[in-house]
C-alpha cells in the first residue's frame, strides 16, 4: 500500500505535524536520518509513541521512504533551515520523477528557496517554500500556512494543507497561497520580525510594571489578562500571562530562568532585507539589539546607571496599555509597509489582506488587531494604516512620551517602545533635521542637495568655505 503524503525530519515541528497529518485521516511516510547512537529508529519510535501515527511507515532509508509514496509524490521537509535542506534534495532527486512535489517547511531564507525553486524547476519538480507558524502546538493542533512558490505547486497540496491548518474567526482556513517564489518564505520571516517586537515591547512593559511600578507577577498578570480580555486577544500576550502564574515548589519559574536571550535567524534576515531595501525596520532592530545586549559585555561590569530612588514610578495602568496599542501598531505598521514594497518590487503580489486573515489564527502574533487591520489593506498601505489609526495613535502618544520621561533616569530600558515613540515623530514631524545632513553631506564631499521647491533630481552645490 502506497501513502499519500511523505515526512522528512521528525524534530518538534515535523513530529506535531504528522500528528496533525494522521488525525485528519491523511497516510503517511515518516522519515528521518539515521545517525548512530543520536537519531536511531526515530520513526518507529514516534509510531510507537502517539497512536495516531499507528499506521504511519517508518523509513530511514531515503530510496524506500520514496518508494512507498503515490505518485505525484507529496514530500513535506521539516529541517534546519540551510545546507540540511539542500543535502535532502540532493539525495531526494534520484528517486522523483517530474511532476512530483518538495515542500520545504523550515524558516528558509527566502532567496535559498528562490534559488531552489529554480534549480528544481528545471528537472520538472515542484517545488514550495513554506511558512509554518504556531510553534509546537500550533503544527499539532492548526497552523497558519503561508504557501510560496508556482500556483500548479500550491493545487497538488492544497488538500492536505488546508485540512492541518488552524481555522479563523471568520471559518477561513489559514492556509493559502501568497505568491510566486520565495514569497511564502518571506511573509515567515517578516511574521517573525513582528514577533520579535512584540515580545520586546511585551518585556519591556512587564520591566516597568515589576521594576519601576513595584507590581507583583500575579498582579501583572492580572493586567495583562483584562487587556487582553478586553482589547487585544493577543497570543503573546496571553502566554506571558501563563508564564507569570506559573509557580512550583521552588517558586516561579520565571526567577529561576537566565536572563540572556537566544535568537534564530529569521530577525535578523528581515532587518538585513529591509536595509537592503532602505527600508526602516527600527522595531526588529530593537528587539534584535536587546537579545545581542541581553548577553551584557564584561567591559561594562560593576557599572550601573543611577537607580530610581526607592518610590514606584508615577505611572497607571492604563498609560501602559495606550503604549501597548501604540507600539503595536507602529510594529505591524512597519512590517506589512516592508512586505508591501518588497513585494511589488519581486512582483510577488502579495495581498495584505490575505495576509491578515492567515496571521490571524494558529500563529504567534495572532490577535483582534489583524482582524481589525483587514479592512484598511484592501489597497495600498495609508499612513499608519488608516487616518482612524492615526488619530489612535496621537492619543496613545503622550502616554508613551510619559513613560520615556519617568523611566530616563532608571535602569529600565525601552529600546523597542523608544523605537516606535521615535519612528513616530520622524513620519509626523512638520520638518525634520535632514537639511543639515544634506549640508555636511555638501560641505565634505560636494555631495549637492535639493533646493525646497526645486526638482528632485536637480542637485546644488554651494561654495561653503569661499
Ligand atoms: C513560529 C515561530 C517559530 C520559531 C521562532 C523562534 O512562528 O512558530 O516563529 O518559527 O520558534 O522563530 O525564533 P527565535 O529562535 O529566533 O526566537
Amino acid at each position: 500500500m502506497k501513502t499519500a503524503i511523505g515526512i522528512i525530519g521528525l524534530g518538534v515541528m515535523g513530529t506535531s505535524i504528522s500528528r496533525n497529518l494522521a488525525r485528519n485521516g491523511f497516510s503517511l511516510s515518516l522519515y528521518n536520518r539515521f545517525v548512530k547512537g543520536v537519531e536511531e529508529d526515530v520513526a518507529q519510535k514516534k509510531i510507537n509513541q502517539y497512536e495516531e501515527l499507528e499506521s504511519a511507515l517508518p523509513f530511514e532509508d531515503l530510496k524506500l521512504f520514496a518508494d512507498s509514496l503515490t505518485s505525484p509524490k507529496k514530500i513535506l521537509l521539516n529541517l534546519t533551515a540551510g545546507a540540511a535542506v539542500d543535502h535532502i534534495i540532493d539525495q531526494l532527486l534520484p528517486f522523483l520523477t517530474p511532476g512530483d512535489l518538495i515542500i520545504d517547511g523550515g524558516n528558509s531564507h527566502f532567496t535559498d528557496t528562490e534559488n531552489r525553486l529554480n534549480r528544481l524547476q528545471s528537472k520538472q519538480i515542484f517545488f514550495m517554500g513554506l511558512g509554518i507558524s504556531g510553534g509546537e502546538a500550533g503544527a499539532l493542533h492548526g497552523p497558519s500556512l503561508m504557501a510560496g512558490g508556482s500556483e500548479d505547486a500550491y493545487a497538488l497540496s492544497e488538500n492536505f494543507l488546508k485540512e492541518m491548518a488552524a481555522t479563523t474567526a471568520e471559518g477561513e482556513k489559514a492556509c493559502d497561497y501568497v505568491g510566486s517564489g520565495g514569497a511564502g518564505h518571506f511573509v515567515k520571516m517578516v511574521h517573525n520580525a513582528i514577533e520579535y517586537a512584540e515580545m520586546q515591547i511585551i518585556a519591556e512593559l512587564f520591566e516597568v510594571m515589576h521594576k519601576g511600578m513595584r507590581m507583583g507577577y500575579a498582579e501583572i498578570a492580572a493586567v495583562f489578562e483584562q487587556w487582553n480580555k478586553n482589547e487585544f486577544d493577543a497570543y503573546l500576550l496571553d502566554i506571558t500571562i501563563k508564564i507569570l502564574k506559573t509557580k512550583d515548589e521552588k517558586g516561579y519559574v520565571l526567577d529561576r530562568i537566565l536572563d540572556k536571550a537566544s535568537y534564530n535567524q529569521t530577525g535578523s534576515w528581515t532587518l538585513i532585507a529591509g536595509i537592503k531595501d532602505f527600508h526602516s525596520c527600527s522595531m526588529v532592530a530593537a528587539a534584535l539589539f536587546s537579545r545581542f545586549n541581553s548577553n551584557r559585555s564584561k567591559a561594562f561590569k560593576g557599572l550601573s546607571i543611577t537607580q530610581q530612588e526607592d518610590v514606584p514610578l508615577k505611572l497607571e495602568v492604563d498609560q501602559l496599555r495606550a503604549v501597548f496599542r501604540f507600539t503595536r501598531t507602529v510594529n505591524h505598521y512597519q512590517h506589512f509597509r516592508l512586505v508591501e514594497e518588497m513585494s511589488e518590487k519581486a512582483g510577488w503580489n502579495i495581498d495584505l489582506q490575505k495576509l491578515c486573515s492567515l496571521w490571524s489564527a494558529g500563529c504567534i502574533i495572532k490577535s483582534k488587531l489583524l482582524v481589525q487591520l483587514s479592512p484598511f489593506l484592501e489597497n495600498r498601505l495609508g499612513p499608519f494604516f488608516d487616518p482612524q489609526y492615526l488619530n489612535q495613535l496621537n492619543s496613545d502618544r503622550s502616554s508613551v512620551a510619559t513613560l520615556i520621561t519617568e523611566t530616563a533616569n532608571t535602569e529600565i530600558p525601552l529600546p523597542c517602545i523608544s523605537a516606535a515613540h521615535t519612528y513616530y515623530k520622524q513620519m509626523t514631524q512638520r520638518k525634520s533635521s535632514a537639511n543639515i545632513i544634506q549640508a555636511q553631506r555638501d560641505f565634505f564631499g560636494a555631495h549637492g542637495f535639493q533646493i525646497i521647491g526645486g526638482n528632485p533630481g536637480d542637485l546644488h552645490h554651494y561654495p561653503w568655505e569661499r
